[in-house]
C-alpha cells in the first residue's frame, strides 16, 4: 500500500513538473529530482515586493515625483518586472537577460498569469545588457550583484554607460553590492526556507584580481540535494572602485545607502541608511544609488 501511496506521488509529481506546474508541489514533498531552480530562487532569494518599493521611495527622494518605467538588467526570470507592473496600473517594464531558456520559463511562470493589459505593459529583451538602451526609462536596476559578472573596469564602465544612456533625463541607476571580510572568506552557509534550504557557498577569492565563485544549492527533507543549481563567476568589486567608474560613465551623483543590524539577532534589519563611509562590519550590504 505505501509503496503504492509513493508511486503514485512520484507520477503526480512528474506529471507537475512535465505541465510546468511544480508551483503546486506541496513544499513537504520537493525533492532534488523533481525541484524547479527558478522557483527554489525565487521563493529564497529574491524580494521584490520589498524592492518595488524600495525603488519607488528612492526615486521619489530623488525627485520628489514617481517612477513609472523601469529596465530590470540581468532580469532572469523578471519576477520583479511583473511585480512592479502589478503595483500600479500606469507602470511599464523592459526586462533584459541573454539566457533564452531563463527568460522562456520567466514567460511561462511570470507572464502567463499577468492580466492582459498588465502583459503589454511588458517588454523582453533577450540581449546583451550592454546593447539595450532604448525605450529610455525612469530607473534601471541590476539586482543581485548580477554586473559582478562583469569583471574588467571597461567592461563594467560600457555598462554603466549603457545604463546612462538608457535613463531619460534626472533618471536613476540602482544597484546592490556587499563586501566585508566574510565576503572574501571560502565558506557556506545554510538557511531555512519553507520546504527546503537555500545554501550559499563562496567557492573561491583570489585577493589580487579580486574574482569570486560562488554556488547556490538547495537541501530537502527526504536528505538529497540539488547542487549548483546556480554558480557564478564575480568579481567583488570594491565601492571607492565602483563609484569611481559610475562618475566616469558620468552620473552626477553617487550615493551608497548601507543597511542596518538588529542587534537581537545580528542579521541585516531591512533598513539601508545613507553612510559615506560605512561601519566595519564582519559583512555589510548596500543599495547604490547613481542619479543622472
Ligand atoms: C544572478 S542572475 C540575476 C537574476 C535577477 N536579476 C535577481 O535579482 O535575482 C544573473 C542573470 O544575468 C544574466 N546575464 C549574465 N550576463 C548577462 C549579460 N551580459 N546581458 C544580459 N544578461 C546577462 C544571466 O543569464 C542570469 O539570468
Amino acid at each position: 500500500m505505501l509503496h503504492l501511496e509513493r508511486k503514485f506521488k512520484l507520477i503526480f509529481q512528474h506529471l507537475l513538473r512535465n505541465l510546468s506546474l511544480v508551483h503546486l508541489m506541496p513544499r513537504n514533498t520537493y525533492t532534488a529530482s523533481l525541484a524547479d531552480r527558478h522557483i527554489l530562487y525565487q521563493e529564497a532569494v529574491q524580494n521584490p515586493s520589498f524592492e518595488v518599493d524600495m525603488i519607488r521611495r528612492m526615486y521619489r527622494k530623488y525627485h520628489k515625483n514617481d517612477p513609472y518605467s523601469l529596465k530590470e538588467d540581468f532580469c532572469g526570470t523578471f519576477l520583479l518586472c511583473r511585480k512592479w507592473i502589478e503595483k500600479n496600473k500606469n507602470h511599464s517594464a523592459i526586462g533584459v537577460d541573454l539566457d533564452k531558456k531563463t527568460l522562456r520559463w520567466g514567460e511561462i511562470h511570470n507572464r502567463e498569469p499577468m492580466k492582459p493589459e498588465q502583459k503589454k505593459r511588458l517588454t523582453l529583451s533577450c540581449a546583451n545588457v550592454l546593447d539595450v538602451s532604448h525605450p529610455k526609462v525612469d530607473v534601471v536596476v541590476a539586482f543581485n550583484f548580477s554586473y559582478w559578472i562583469l569583471q574588467k573596469q571597461n567592461e563594467l564602465l560600457s555598462y554603466f554607460k549603457n545604463a546612462l544612456r538608457s535613463l531619460q533625463k534626472n533618471g536613476l541607476l540602482l544597484l546592490d553590492a556587499y563586501g566585508g571580510p566574510e565576503a572574501e572568506r571560502e565558506q557556506e552557509e545554510e538557511r531555512k526556507c519553507d520546504g527546503f534550504k537555500y545554501v550559499w557557498e563562496q567557492s573561491y577569492f583570489y585577493p589580487i584580481t579580486r574574482e569570486m565563485g560562488c554556488k547556490i544549492h538547495f537541501r530537502f527533507k527526504d536528505k538529497t540535494e540539488l547542487r549548483n543549481a546556480y554558480v557564478y563567476r564575480w568579481r567583488l568589486w570594491t565601492p571607492p572602485e565602483i563609484s569611481s567608474l559610475l562618475y566616469q560613465a558620468g552620473f552626477k551623483a553617487v550615493d551608497w545607502y548601507l543597511e542596518g543590524t538588529d542587534h537581537q539577532t545580528d542579521e541585516g534589519n531591512g533598513i539601508f541608511r545613507k553612510s559615506k563611509r560605512g561601519t566595519n562590519a564582519d559583512t555589510w550590504i548596500a543599495y547604490i544609488a547613481a542619479s543622472k
